[in-house]
């Protein structure tokens, strides 16, 4: 097979402590002709972490480059690490989890922002071969409990506290209430290590190039609790760890993370991926896509939380020996100018953000934009969700100003690096298309019917075989994994997307095409959002759609029935909204909360969401509604509309 092929003499430019015994790539993607399997390099062995730092500190000889410029979220705070002293870091934390008697095939949580110990925590892990899993800062403490669970993790990683832009967020308070919860389930998590962020400067860190940056504001008063016997300060643990560590040897398809992403039936999913075929494929990806130089500048402004922040702001670029820019903050604070302010100090040369922040910032005007010399860029990307032309052309002209090719890149958390995307400089772009398949990748549009379309098509968006860097499994539910991507079309891996491909044979992704919603890049199921909602004592029933936004993209418009004797008003309104943003996070925080006495329901007693967005958006084409049991239901909710955002 091309791909094996391929793959293989790529996988000659990494260091593998035993060579691959063969085959190369073993798999299967078909249900109906048993497990679905995917293998890589099995019987290899090898460690992510010693690829990526020991190698380019000696023989790359790359130790004094920097790896991360940290920019924190007020401005004037920033630090720097160099490749000798991520290592250093690493090594020191391995030891610590180590000596915390973790071991090859342990799960630990992870619930920090966006600052260096994050980045050597994740590498740690994997470097004495224990998983990550990963869980976003902005998720709630019920979400962290959940995930806690689900992957039985036995330490977890947090942070006093930080701030997100002006807001204060007390995050070991979250991480304790979670702990909480799982002890009251049943799951006492042994240890708790803490980082001590916004209360760094009491420490009087900083000077060792060894230790965490140092912070310029004064500390705000932020009260921590402790609890004795649990929880450990990563400073104090630190100061007692040796600098050296010898790395766990991997098999290339054991597990290296998990990192859990939302899944149609409400419940997340723990998507797996391996040591060697997501090493193989981010490095690859982000070399070509970003058209990497040594000399390059890269920032990409995801969140390590999720997968986009793993793939390219750890793993790829440090597999290429890149220097990267870490952000702790966020786009809008102080104010709009600080991208760009960021982009010119650091003479950022390749940029990759999200179409909701491009369409927030396009919203101010091209000036903040314009007043900054932007020279430095070369390429900019953009991930998540699809971008409308508009927004397309604006990145292009303003922040690029034309110069700069724009990568589209699509992909998923499931398949680990980008899927379709432009090769920048190489490939004729299409604003809003995210144009042509990455290397060994075989796309294929299916209808219905589960047959190929040639040519001018539309439908459901799959892929014919393997890449180094899909998926294996889903933690602890094999059986959802082949559900979920292989029964619907047997022989495929299908995305969950909708795509056309134009006369000229550009992919054009046209959105969700299950019951997943895309707000602001971030997908979440109509489900968790309706279990959050009827959670809540007055809500009888809910029903949770998207709906077109000028900046996120798609938000959330819910429908909700109260129970007997409880009535609707904007004090229950504000209730339903903390609700969620309690058990999932303030991301899900719905715009449009509609008081719906009745819903519109097959005879079997479906809710029929394609009815409930077009009331939604006021569109009275409703198709055929013959299968409704009570049309009554619909005019009265047209006249009930929600008009503004409340
Ligand atoms: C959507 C993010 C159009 C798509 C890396 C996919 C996109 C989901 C694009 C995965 C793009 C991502 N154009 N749609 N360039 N990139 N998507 O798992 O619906 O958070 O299935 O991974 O985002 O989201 P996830």
């Amino acid at each position: 097979m091309v791909s094996a092929e391929f793959w293989g003499d790529i996988a000659k430019e990494f260091y593998w402590k035993t060579p691959c015994p063969g085959p190369f790539l073993r798999y299967n993607f078909d249900v109906t002709k048993g497990k679905i399997f995917i293998e890589w390099m099995k019987g290899a062995s090898t460690n992510i972490c010693y690829n990526v730092l020991d190698r380019n500190v000696h023989e790359k000889k790359l130790g004094d480059k920097v790896a991360f410029y940290w920019e924190g979220n007020e401005p004037g705070e920033t630090t720097q690490i160099t490749y000798h002293e991520l290592l250093v870091q690493v090594c020191q934390f391995s030891n610590v989890l180590r000596k915390q008697g973790i071991q090859k095939g342990d799960r630990v949580a992870i619930y920090m922002p966006m600052i260096p110990e994050l980045v050597v925590a994740m590498l740690a892990c994997a470097r004495i071969g224990a998983l990550h899993s990963i869980v976003f800062a902005g998720f709630s403490s019920e979400s962290l409990c959940e995930r806690i669970l689900d992957s039985s993790c036995s330490l977890l990683i947090t942070t006093d506290a930080f701030y997100r832009g002006e807001k204060l967020v007390n995050l070991k308070e979250l991480a304790d209430e979670a702990l909480q919860k799982c002890q009251e389930k049943g799951f006492p998590v042994r240890r708790c290590i803490v980082v001590k962020h916004l209360g760094r400067a009491e420490l009087g860190m900083g000077d060792s190039p060894s230790q965490s940056p140092p912070i310029k504001r004064s500390c705000p008063d932020v009260q921590i609790s402790w609890n004795q016997g649990i929880d450990l300060w990563w400073h104090e643990l630190m100061q007692e760890a040796g600098d050296e560590c010898e790395p766990e040897w991997c098999d290339a398809e054991d597990p290296l993370f998990i990192l859990y992403t939302s899944g149609s039936t409400g419940k997340p999913k723990g998507v797996v991926h391996t040591v060697g075929g997501y090493m193989l494929y981010v490095a690859t990806t982000f070399k070509y896509v970003f058209d990497f130089h040594a000399e390059d500048v890269f920032w990409c402004t995801a969140d390590i939380g999720w997968i986009t922040g793993h793939s390219y702001v750890t793993y790829g670029p440090l597999a290429n020996g890149a220097t990267s820019v870490l952000f702790e903050g966020i786009p809008t604070y102080p104010d709009v100018n600080r991208l760009w302010s960021i982009v010119d100090k650091y003479k950022v040369t390749k940029f990759y953000t999200a179409p909701t922040a491009i369409r927030l910032l396009m919203k101010f005007g091209d000036e903040p934009v314009t007043k900054h010399s932007r020279a430095s860029l070369q390429v900019l990307g953009t991930v998540g969700e699809p971008i409308n032309p508009e927004a397309w052309l604006w990145y292009h002209q303003v922040v690029g100003a034309q110069r700069c090719p724009i990568v589209d890149t699509f992909w998923q958390t499931e398949t680990g690096g980008h899927m379709l995307t432009p090769l920048p400089g190489a490939t004729p772009m299409k604003p809003g298309s995210a144009t042509f398949p990455f290397f060994g990748v075989a796309p294929a549009i299916l209808n219905e019917s589960g047959e190929e379309l040639e040519g001018e098509a539309e439908g459901y968006l799959v892929f014919k075989q393997p890449w180094p860097g899909i998926m294996r499994t889903v933690y602890g539910n094999h059986e959802r994994f082949e559900t979920t991507y292989f029964k619907k079309f047997p022989g495929y891996y299908v995305t969950g997307d909708g795509c056309r491909r134009d006369q000229d044979g550009y992919y054009w992704i046209t959105g969700r095409i299950d019951d997943m919603l895309n707000v602001s890049g971030h997908l979440l199921s109509t489900a968790e959002v309706e279990s959050a909602l009827v959670e809540h004592e007055a809500v009888a029933e809910a029903a949770v759609v998207g709906h077109p936004h000028p900046v996120k993209g798609e938000c959330l418009y819910c429908f909700v029935t109260l129970c007997d004797g409880h009535t609707f008003s904007p004090k229950l309104t504000e209730e339903l909204k903390k609700q969620i943003r309690e058990k999932i996070g303030p991301i899900a925080t719905p715009d449009y909360i509609q008081n719906a006495p009745g819903l519109p329901k097959t005879r079997s007693g479906k809710i029929m969401r394609r009815v409930l967005r077009k009331i939604a958006q006021n569109d009275h084409d409703l198709g055929d509604t013959s299968t409704v049991a009570d049309p009554s239901v619909i005019s009265h909710l047209f006249s009930h509309r929600c008009l503004t955002i409340q």
